[in-house]
Formats: structure tokens, C-alpha cells, sequence
């Protein structure tokens, strides 16, 4: 829980000033008696303030005991927001109770970046779990008018939504199950959904993603958002994540290893689901249709081979090499159902896509491909304001030569070598030359090496997808 107060009205297991590195001021309101008993502390104990320092001291206040803790937020030329989330989250993970926070210092009584923070604390997925984790109660202190911290708080909860449906294992969540979902989610938070079935999609030459599909028993379904409250309607936001509810590897089977947290593999629809009800319930005035292509890679007497050559929606055929390569092809049908049935103008696609981005970057960052400077740059900014590491990653021509088939008009993998670029290509030749962005968060949507995001389910693009419909 979070809020942001203008007046304290009551008592805290813990009260947090949080100060710069040599500016440690004790505020006026505790008596001067105090004040002399904290600054003999900060001598004899040496605190300055360095990033991640902490000095706790109790005392009593006009009869009331009061815990206090300084903490240290390192030297001020040096401060970023990122030092603050990393200290932020590695000092309240440990806290718990009701906890109080102030600063004499505006730039640390940023309420958007501590209630991401605070909202990361407190996500657990406990669903299955008798015992559930007790949250922390969190206010900020912060003098002057009220603040409005809506937008904060429904980040943080479109965040759960898309941490959720990452950690629910595909038991529970299939490409039916999560329809569902999105259907009860869009009349919670007000988005419109469509939701097509394997027959809708064998109308309209889904080949890609039905072969994909083909062998689980709980058959593909293509999930539609809208949400159309722009005013400049000359543009419609295509906003597409993977959806790969298991991802075995189909016939080219993954090793036990790797198969583990393949529940993941529809990290990509989750951010962009999560980004829906937040663009919908913050009434963001944008058009944005969101595509979810739901599938399972699944194996069966039935399931697609490699070597099959299937013609995709938009008419090119696809030789196929490894089943393992499943997700842009469910990709490229959702692109081309986006282009040409909704006539979107631009295309963002998230998806848990490439083991060699996770070669490239590692866990840390996400890797982004785009045809387009400008909108790769406002990508950029929308993430870094939410403390998400994107990197650009290179689309040159070249690249290409791996795709070319002898027996099709193109191949959907290139080989080991640059096997991120490679998808990234086969996906941007189903753009149709629209402005278009590739985030490939196969690194960065599960058991990220982020220091302030727990092992898990990390909600990666939620608030990156949010903030890049809205600021422009
Ligand atoms: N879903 C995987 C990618 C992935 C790997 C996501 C690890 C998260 C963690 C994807 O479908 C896949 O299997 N890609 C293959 C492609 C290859 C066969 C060309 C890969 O990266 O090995
Ligand atoms: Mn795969
Ligand atoms: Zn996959």
C-alpha cells in the first residue's frame, strides 16, 4: 500500500529520512534534544550518507517512542533515479509494518518512482500459497498541496495484472483460459475485447499461428483490445505481444532445462494486457488496438514439422526449419491481421522471443529493434522514465541473406549467429514499411537480474508501453 501525505496524523514502526551524501539535516519538528542525540550518533557512528547507508536510532518524543532511520542515497552530483530505486528497494524489501518517509530534498520525494518501488516490495505471487505475504504500508511525506497519485497506483496494478498472468503456470493459463481473462479484464477496466476462434482464424489464412497451435488440445485464439479515445484519428497504435502459454518446443523439443519456465512465454501479451488497463482506466486519449495471438507449442501426432512449408496471412510462404522458432510466425499472422484488418499506423511487439538476446545482453536488458529513429527514441525515454533498460540492436539488409529458402520465399530462422537479428528481420518483412518496434524481452520478463524487481514474473513493458502511447 501507498499513499502521499501532506500531514502526519499518525504513529509509524518506522519513520525514514532520506538524505544525501555530508547533507544530513535533521528536520525541525523533533526537538532540539534529539537532534544533538542523532548528530552525536552520525559522529561516533560515522554516517554521511553513502549510497545504501543506514543509521537507525529510537527515542522518545514527548512520551512517544519513536524509530527513526537515516538513509543514505549517496552523493548528490552523482543521483539518479535508478540509485534511488536500487536503495529504495533493497531498504524497504527488509522493512515491514507501516513505514513513514520524508526528505528535506524534493528530488527524493519523487511519489511516481517510490510508489513503483513500493508496489515492487509488496508483489508476490501467492495465489497458491496458503500463508500470503503481509504487505508494507508506505507513505511519503511530502510538504504543500495534495499530490494526485492515481497514475501511480494503477501502473503498479496493471503491473500485477501483466506479473500474474506471467507467473500462472499453463495448467491454469491457456490460450482459452486467457481470453477469458482479457475478456473480464476489459470490462474491469474498460477496453473492448474480440476474441477469434481457430474457425474466425482459418477464414482469414491464419496458417502461421494455427499450425503453431495445432497441437495442443485448447486451440489458438487471437485477442483483440480496443480502446479508441484518440483525437487525432489519423493515428491507431498497433500494440502486439507473444502469447505463447507453453512454449515444450514442439518437435524440435526443448531439454528439461530450458522447457522450465517456458510458462513465461507469454510475457509479451501480458505487457501488452497490462498496458491496455492502464491506458484504458488512466483514459489516455490515443486509439490503440492491442493484439495477442494466444497459442501453445505443443506436441501431438498432429503438430507442424519441420520442413513443412506454410503460406502465412499475408501471402508469403514460410519454409520451416525449427519448431522451437514458434514465435514469430504466431507473431507475423497477428502483425498482418494488425496492419490490414485494424489499418494500424504503427506497430510495437513485445515478445519473449530469442535465447540470443539473453546471449547479447543477459537478463538486464531488453533488446529493441525498430525501422523508425524517432519512435525508437521516444521507446527509449518512455523506458528509462520507469527504470527499464532498453538497448537499440542493429536490422541491417545483410541479415537477410539467412532467411533466404530454396524452397519457399523465406526461411523462418537464420542460425545461431545473430539469431535475435535474424527474428527481429523475419518480423519487420510483416510490417508492410509501417513504422515499426520489436522488443524482445526474453531476457527481461522472468527471474530479470534487476536490482529492484523480484525473482519472478517481472511485469517488463507495462509501464514502458503506458507511458509511450501517452507521451507524444
Ligand atoms: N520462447 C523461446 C525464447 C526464450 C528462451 C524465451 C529463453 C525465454 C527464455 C523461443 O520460442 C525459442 O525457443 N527460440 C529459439 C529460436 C531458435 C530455435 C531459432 C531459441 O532462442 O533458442
Ligand atoms: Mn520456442
Ligand atoms: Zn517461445
Amino acid at each position: 500500500m501507498f499513499k502521499v501525505i501532506n500531514k502526519i496524523g499518525k504513529s509509524y514502526d518506522l519513520n525514514v529520512a532520506l538524505v544525501f551524501d555530508g547533507g544530513v539535516e535533521i528536520c525541525e519538528h523533533i526537538s532540539a534534544e534529539n537532534r544533538a542525540l542523532i548528530k552525536r550518533l552520525i559522529d561516533k557512528k560515522e554516517f554521511s550518507g553513502k549510497k545504501g547507508e543506514i543509521l537507525k536510532v529510537d527515542f522518545l518524543e514527548k512520551e512517544n517512542l519513536i524509530s527513526m532511520a537515516l538513509l543514505g542515497m549517496g552523493k548528490e552530483e552523482e543521483f539518479t533515479f535508478d540509485v534511488y530505486r536500487e536503495v529504495m528497494f533493497d531498504f524497504l524489501s527488509k522493512e515491514k509494518g507501516t513505514v513513514l518517509i520524508s526528505s528535506d530534498k524534493a528530488i527524493l520525494s519523487n511519489h511516481e518512482v517510490l510508489g513503483e518501488i513500493v508496489s515492487n516490495v509488496n508483489y508476490s505471487f501467492d495465489t497458491f500459497k496458503e500463508k500470503k505475504a503481509e504487505k508494507l504500508e508506505v507513505e511519503l511525506f511530502v510538504a504543500g498541496e495534495e499530490k494526485n497519485i492515481s497514475e501511480t497506483i494503477l501502473l503498479g496494478e496493471a503491473t500485477d495484472v501483466a506479473r500474474d498472468l506471467v507467473d500462472l503456470p499453463a495448467n491454469i493459463i491457456n490460450p482459452i483460459t486467457l481470453a477469458q481473462r482479457v475478456v473480464e479484464l476489459g470490462s474491469k477496466y474498460g477496453f473492448e475485447v474480440e476474441i477469434l476462434d481457430e474457425n474466425d482464424m482459418e477464414k482469414l489464412d491464419m496458417n502461421l499461428l494455427l499450425a503453431v497451435g495445432r497441437a495442443s488440445i485448447t486451440k489458438p485464439r487471437l485477442i483483440v483490445m480496443k480502446y479508441l479515445n484518440g483525437k487525432n484519428n489519423d493515428e491507431k497504435i498497433g500494440i502486439i505481444g507473444k502469447g505463447l502459454t507453453y512454449d515444450t518446443g514442439g518437435l524440435c523439443i526443448k531439454p528439461a532445462d530450458s522447457m522450465f519456465e517456458m510458462k513465461s512465454d507469454m510475457a509479451g501479451a501480458a505487457s501488452v494486457i497490462g498496458a491496455m488497463c492502464a491506458i484504458a482506466a488512466g483514459k489516455v486519449e490515443r486509439n490503440v488496438v492491442a493484439i495477442v495471438p494466444a497459442c501453445e507449442n505443443a506436441i501431438n501426432e498432429n503438430a507442424y514439422r519441420p520442413g513443412d512449408i506454410i503460406k502465412s496471412m499475408n501471402g508469403k510462404t514460410v519454409e520451416i526449419i525449427n519448431t522451437d522458432a514458434e514465435g514469430r510466425l504466431a507473431l507475423a499472422d497477428a502483425i498482418t491481421y494488425a496492419v490490414r484488418n485494424e489499418k494500424v499506423t504503427e506497430i510495437v511487439d513485445v515478445a519473449t522471443l530469442t535465447g540470443a538476446i539473453m546471449v547479447a545482453l543477459g537478463s538486464l536488458t531488453t533488446g529493441v529493434f525498430s525501422n523508425c529513429d524517432e519512435k525508437y527514441s521516444m521507446l527509449e525515454d518512455a523506458s528509462r522514465l520507469h527504470g527499464e533498460k532498453v538497448w537499440r540492436m542493429p536490422l541491417f539488409d545483410e541479415y537477410n541473406e539467412q532467411l533466404k529458402s530454396t524452397v519457399a520465399d523465406i526461411k523462418h530462422t537464420g542460425g545461431r549467429m545473430g539469431g535475435s537479428i535474424t527474428a527481429a528481420k523475419f518480423l519487420e518483412g510483416f510490417a508492410e514499411g509501417l513504422p515499426w518496434i520489436h522488443m524482445d524481452i526474453a531476457g527481461t520478463s522472468f527471474n530479470s537480474s534487476v536490482k529492484w524487481v523480484k525473482k519472478g514474473a517481472t511485469g517488463v513493458g507495462v509501464k514502458a508501453l503506458y507511458s509511450y502511447v501517452k507521451n507524444r
